[in-house]
C-alpha cells in the first residue's frame, strides 16, 4: 500500500503543477544522446495535460557545483522534449526569481515550461528551505517523478514538499512497484550482481542475501571473492581490505562465484582475451569477464527462476572481447519468461545497447537510486512524499 499521494489524488484542472523530473541525460555535441529518462517522464506529462494542468518541469543536469556551466544548460533537453511531446516547450534561463515567476504566471494552457538546471544554484544540493520556497512559489501542486534523484535529499526533492501539496508521478509509482518485487518475490528468486568494487555493493549483497535463493557474483568484484577463496588473482583489481568480508559472505551457500574467467594483459581494446579456470589465473593477467563455462552453468541454474534482479555488468563490458559474459546473460534474461528487473546505470546501458530493454519486465531509470533501494534504504524523496 502506498503511503504517499499519487496523481489520481489531485484535481489538476487549471492548476500550475511543478514536476521534479530526472532529465540528467547524456549529451553529445550539444544534443541529447540517450532520451530514455525524458521518454520515461512522458506518461506523467501526458496525464497532466489530459487533466488540464499547466506544467512546469525542473531537473538537474550533470554536476555544475552551484555555478552556471553553459554546456549543462537545459536547452538540448527542451528541444528533445518538444520533439517527443509535439508541444511548445519554453526553456527559461533560471529556475527561480522574478523573471521566472512572471513567465510562469503568463503561461498558456498548452505550453510546457522547463526551468534551467537546478544545480546552477548551490542551495539545491544544500536542501535549502528558502530556495525550496522560491521554487514552490511557481506552482499550486508539486509532483515528484524523478526516480533517479530520489536518493538525493535536495531542495527540489525534499524541502519543497513542506511548501506544496505533494505527490508521486507515474514513473516513480512504476519504479517502486517493480523494485518492491524483491521484497515479496515469486520464487525461485535470484540476483546477479556485477560491478567494480565489493565496497560499492556490500550493502546490496547483504540485503539481497536475506531475500534471494541464489546470488551470482561477477564483475571485477568477483576477484576479491576469488582471493578470499585462496585463488591467485594475477593482475586483477582487488580490494585487499575487503577479503575478510568476502570470506565471511562466502560462508553463505547462496553465493555463487564463476568457475572460469576471460582474462587480459591490459584493460585496452588491444588486450588479447584468454580464458582460464577461476582458480588458474596467470600472474601477468587480470580477470576481465566471466568465462563461457560460467555463463553456461549460470544459465542452467537460472532456468527455473520466477524472479531475477540484475545489477552491474559481469565484465569490462565497454571492451568488446570482455563484454560477452554481460551480453550473453542479457540475452538470456531477455528470452526468459521470469519477472526480470534490471537496476539502472551500467546494466541498463548494457541491455539498451543490445536493443533488448523492451524484452524484460523493467529497466530502472535510477542508477544510484535503484542501488540504494536494493540496499534496503529509505530514499529521502519517498520519505518526504510520505511525510507530506
Ligand atoms: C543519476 O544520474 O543517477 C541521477 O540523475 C542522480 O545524479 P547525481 O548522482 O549527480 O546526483
Amino acid at each position: 500500500m502506498t503511503m504517499y499521494k499519487t496523481l489520481k489524488d489531485f484535481d489538476f484542472t487549471g492548476k500550475r503543477v511543478i514536476v521534479r523530473v530526472d532529465f540528467n541525460v547524456p549529451l553529445k555535441e550539444g544534443k541529447v544522446d540517450n532520451d530514455k529518462r525524458i521518454r520515461s517522464a512522458l506518461p506523467t506529462i501526458n496525464y497532466l495535460h489530459e487533466h488540464e494542468a499547466k506544467i512546469i518541469l525542473m531537473s538537474h543536469l550533470g554536476r555544475p557545483k552551484g555555478k552556471i556551466v553553459d554546456e549543462l544548460r537545459m536547452d538540448p533537453v527542451a528541444e528533445r522534449l518538444s520533439e517527443l511531446t509535439g508541444k511548445k516547450v519554453t526553456k527559461l534561463d533560471d529556475c527561480v526569481g522574478e523573471d521566472v515567476e512572471k513567465a510562469v504566471k503568463g503561461m498558456a494552457q498548452e505550453e510546457i515550461i522547463l526551468l534551467e538546471n537546478l544545480r546552477f544554484h548551490a542551495e539545491e544540493k544544500e536542501n535549502d528551505d528558502a530556495f525550496a520556497q522560491k521554487l514552490s512559489r511557481l506552482a499550486d501542486i508539486y509532483i515528484n517523478d524523478a526516480f533517479g534523484a530520489m536518493h538525493r535529499a535536495h531542495a527540489s526533492v525534499e524541502a519543497i514538499t513542506k511548501h506544496l501539496p505533494s505527490g508521486a508521478g507515474l514513473l516513480v509509482e512504476k519504479e517502486l512497484e517493480m523494485l518492491s518485487k524483491v521484497d515479496d518475490p515469486e520464487r525461485p528468486f535470484y540476483a546477479i550482481l556485477g560491478g567494480l568494487k565489493v565496497s560499492d555493493k556490500i550493502k546490496v549483497i547483504d540485503n539481497l542475501l536475506k531475500k534471494v535463493d541464489k546470488l551470482f557474483i561477477g564483475g571485477a568484484m568477483m576477484c576479491t571473492f576469488g582471493l578470499a577463496k585462496g585463488y591467485e588473482m594475477g593482475k586483477s583489481v582487488i580490494e585487499p581490505d575487503k577479503v575478510g568480508l568476502a570470506k565471511e559472505l562466502m560462508k553463505n551457500e547462496k553465493l555463487i562465484l564463476p568457475t572460469d574467467t576471460v582474462t587480459g594483459e591490459s584493460l585496452t581494446e588491444e588486450a588479447k582475451a584468454e580464458t582460464y579456470g577461476f582458480d588458474k589465473v596467470p600472474k601477468d593477467r587480470a580477470c576481465l569477464d566471466v568465462g563461457p563455462e560460467t555463463v553456461k552453468s549460470w544459465k542452467g541454474l537460472l532456468n527455473d527462476a520466477k524472479t531475477i534482479i540484475w545489477n552491474g555488468p559481469l565484465g569490462l563490458s565497454e571492451v568488446p572481447q570482455f563484454a560477452e559474459g554481460t551480453n550473453e546473460i542479457a540475452r538470456f534474461l531477455a528470452d526468459s519468461s521470469a519477472t526480470i528487473i534490471i537496476g539502472g546505470g551500467d546494466s541498463a546501458a548494457a541491455i539498451d545497447k543490445l536493443g533488448l530493454a523492451d524484452k524484460v519486465t523493467h529497466v530502472s531509470t535510477g542508477g544510484g537510486a535503484s542501488l540504494e533501494y536494493l540496499e534496503g534504504k529509505t530514499l529521502p524523496g519517498i520519505a518526504a512524499l510520505e511525510k507530506g
